[in-house]
């Protein structure tokens, strides 16, 4: 009998590429999306039921949620994928962009991951996949407030296995490096404040960097194809890198310093 995955934020990226990777297994997916009657994606594929799911509104999140269970049943498999990168100096920032970027990024997932958690324990079992970041363990310069959520998403899931496990539930994190998707240009948002030029030089001389490892990253389907794997995972593994093995290694084997001087001299021209 084939499985049901609830996939967030599938309108393009690593979400839309995880559709196709898990469809072409012969899985039922759930792709949800804001606003999924713009979209030209998924129309009348098999086994594909496109819902409208914000993360950021509980409603819809519920409304998404019984929509899949109606239509497919239980919920093997929750894909916590929706997200951005606010980008810039944070002193730039302004109070709303930081709330919705934890709306987005942290209390989003948790509210999606507690509205399956019903159906898996009734189910006997399941597994949440939650789309952290090389970033989540690493720190570059001018996504301080990004990497604030991703830290948040890995300490979540990682207490959240032990809990979970006494119900058959497993707990995965994606960890991708950079990945050539609409994060480093569509989705991202920008810190700007009238008047503050103080970090002008500083923005100019890192963003292009970070941007160019976004360029000529590996494209979506790498990490669609490591979610899919971690689905299929029996086993009680947590952390699933993607082109960001080598990174997470070295910055667990030398000190602070060291693993700052690296990302200066890469980074910061
Ligand atoms: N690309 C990378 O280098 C990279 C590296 C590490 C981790 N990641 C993570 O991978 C995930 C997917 O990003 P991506 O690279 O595939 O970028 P992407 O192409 O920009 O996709 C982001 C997706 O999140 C959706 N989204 C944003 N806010 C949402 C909300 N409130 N409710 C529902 N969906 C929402 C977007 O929907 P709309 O189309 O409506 O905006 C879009 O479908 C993110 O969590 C990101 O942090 C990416």
């Amino acid at each position: 009998m084939s499985k049901t995955v609830l996939i967030t934020g599938s309108s393009s990226g690593i979400g839309a590429a995880s559709v196709k990777v898990f469809q072409d297994a012969g899985w039922r997916v759930v792709a949800t999306m804001r606003h999924p009657d713009k979209s030209p994606l998924f129309e009348n594929m098999e086994n594909v039921l496109k819902a409208s799911l914000d993360v950021t509104d509980s409603r819809s999140i519920e409304d998404a949620v019984s929509l899949a269970l109606d239509w497919f049943g239980p919920i093997d498999v929750l894909v916590n994928n929706a997200g951005y990168g606010m980008v810039g100096a944070f002193e730039a920032s302004n109070e709303g962009q930081v709330e919705r970027q934890f709306a987005t990024n942290v209390f989003g997932l948790m509210n999606v991951t507690r509205a399956v958690l019903p159906g898996m324990r009734a189910h006997g079992g399941g597994t949440i996949i939650n789309l952290s970041s090389i970033g989540g363990q690493v720190t570059f310069p001018l996504y301080s407030v990004y990497h604030a959520t991703k830290f948040a998403v890995e300490g979540f899931s990682e207490s959240l296995q032990y809990e979970l496990a006494e119900f058959g539930i497993k707990v995965k994190l994606i960890e991708p490096g950079p990945i050539k998707t609409d994060f480093y240009q569509r989705s991202q948002d920008l810190t700007s404040k009238a008047g503050l030029h103080a970090y002008d030089s500083f923005v100019g001389r890192t963003l292009p960097n970070m941007q160019e490892s976004g360029a000529t990253a590996p494209g979506p389907e790498l990490v669609a194809r490591t979610i899919y794997r971690a689905a299929c995972d029996s086993s009680r593994r947590l952390r699933y890198p993607v082109n960001s093995a080598s990174m997470l290694a070295l910055r667990k084997l030398v000190p602070d310093m060291v693993a700052f001087a690296i990302v200066k001299m890469r980074l910061i021209k």
